[in-house]
């Protein structure tokens, strides 16, 4: 008998059970062996309970091997709906998703963007060519831009620091006309993610890495993170590797994709050049992701809950099969991960079960259906 997985099914809000409800289907046609544990997620539950995460998910994710994650609906402090339901709870909105990351220290979240032959969205270069692009991305999860360090009003300390003076002297602005966000990086947190990212070059064979940074600017956080990159970069000899400024990459990744393999990036830098390359590789139909520590896992589709197709079967279900696939690959069950890869590459050929965005007319279910027909007889 195989090990029973227990993954916790997390679909959230909007296309979240659309494309969560078409994984369902593939994850029947597999050899293995899942108990899966409904838990929730999002703005929906917020409404009902004040907490976007409740305590009895945390605590059920706690028992869980890995979790399959939909999408969840958020919005601005300032939106009617999140006032009043906060009023009634005498709660406070917090991202569920940022909450994850933390309370799970899923440091680690990496973003494939490859492009499936035959996918009429991949990116043409000016001359018509269309390049092969295959790029892994390991973006750091839980520090710098995202780690909610902010002040919305002036704290003495930092009145007190000559730059900071300088800096409202020059522009003339007032106190209460300034707001700070702190980009916060530890050592540690430079070197575990660099170190995923070399590691993953090295056992994958890709053996070509990029750190993307600005440390030309700014250079206390990103100094950190080149200097990391430098030392950590030694002690793998056969792993090429090059550093360049994040300004840099947007251009290349539009220029020469196909030269890209692994990239290593912070937290926001990351989550932008993820965006361009999803672009590059077929849109938000097709980004998946695997936030990962070192016992656990979160994937899910990079696509929000999209309100307006939710429910209405039409979103495209690849990015969501696709972060199945991550899981199964952290989990070690890289038959199964590559054998629904080898599914989705099939279905995009075979151009004939297609959702809207691919220029088709068929339902998420559809899709799902054909690419488990091609996953079970494979
Ligand atoms: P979105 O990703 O939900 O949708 C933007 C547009 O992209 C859609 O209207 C649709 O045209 C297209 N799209 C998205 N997923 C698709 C798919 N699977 N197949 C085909 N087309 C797809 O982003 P939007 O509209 O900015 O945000 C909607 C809500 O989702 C907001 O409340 C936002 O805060 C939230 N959000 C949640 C995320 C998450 O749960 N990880 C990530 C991004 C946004
Ligand atoms: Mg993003």
């Amino acid at each position: 008998m195989t090990k029973k997985f227990k993954i916790a099914y997390m679909p959230g809000d909007g296309i979240g059970q659309d494309v969560l409800e078409a994984s369902k289907l593939v994850l029947e046609k597999a050899d293995f062996n899942v108990e899966l544990i409904p838990l929730d997620i999002g703005f929906t539950i917020f409404e009902k309970e004040g907490d976007p995460l409740p305590e009895r998910t945390i605590e059920a994710l706690k028992e869980c091997d890995a979790a399959l994650f939909g999408a969840i609906t958020s919005k601005p402090r300032s939106d009617p709906s999140v006032q009043s339901v906060e009023k009634k709870f005498g709660t406070t909105y917090r991202s569920p998703i940022v909450r994850l990351r933390q309370v799970f220290d899923l440091y680690s979240n990496m973003r494939p963007s490859k492009s499936y032959e035959g996918n009429p969205l991949n990116f043409r270069k000016i001359d018509g060519t269309v390049p092969n692009i295959d790029i892994v991305t390991f973006r750091e999860n839980t520090e710098g831009l995202y780690a909610g360090i902010e002040f919305e009003s002036l704290i003495p300390e930092l009145k007190k620091l000559p730059n900071f003076a300088s800096f409202q002297k020059r522009t003339g602005a007032k106190d209460e006309d300034i707001r700070v966000s702190c980009r916060v990086f530890s050592k540690g947190g430079c070197d575990r993610i660099i170190r995923k990212a070399f590691d993953y070059a090295k056992e994958t064979g890709r053996n070509k890495v990029c750190v993307v940074h600005k440390a030309n600017v700014i250079r206390a956080t990103d100094g950190l993170f080149l200097e990391t990159a430098k030392n950590i970069a030694g002690e793998y000899p056969n792993v090429e590797w090059w550093n360049e400024n994040i300004d840099a990459t947007a251009m290349w990744l539009m220029k020469r994709p196909e030269e890209y393999s692994v990239i290593v990036s912070s937290n926001m830098f990351g989550d932008i050049i993820t965006d361009q390359a999803a672009m590059l590789t077929g849109g938000l139909g097709f980004a998946a992701s695997a936030s990962t520590s070192k016992d656990f896992g979160v994937f899910e589709p990079n696509h929000g809950s999209a309100p307006k197709y939710a429910g209405q079967d039409k979103v495209n279900p690849i990015a969501a099969l696709k972060s199945m696939s991550l899981m199964w690959e952290w989990l070690g069950l890289t038959d199964l991960s590559e054998k629904l890869e080898k599914a989705i590459g099939q279905n995009v050929i075979e151009a004939k079960v297609r959702t809207y965005d691919m220029g088709g007319n068929s339902s998420t279910t559809d899709v799902a259906k054909d690419i488990a027909r091609i996953f079970e007889s494979s």
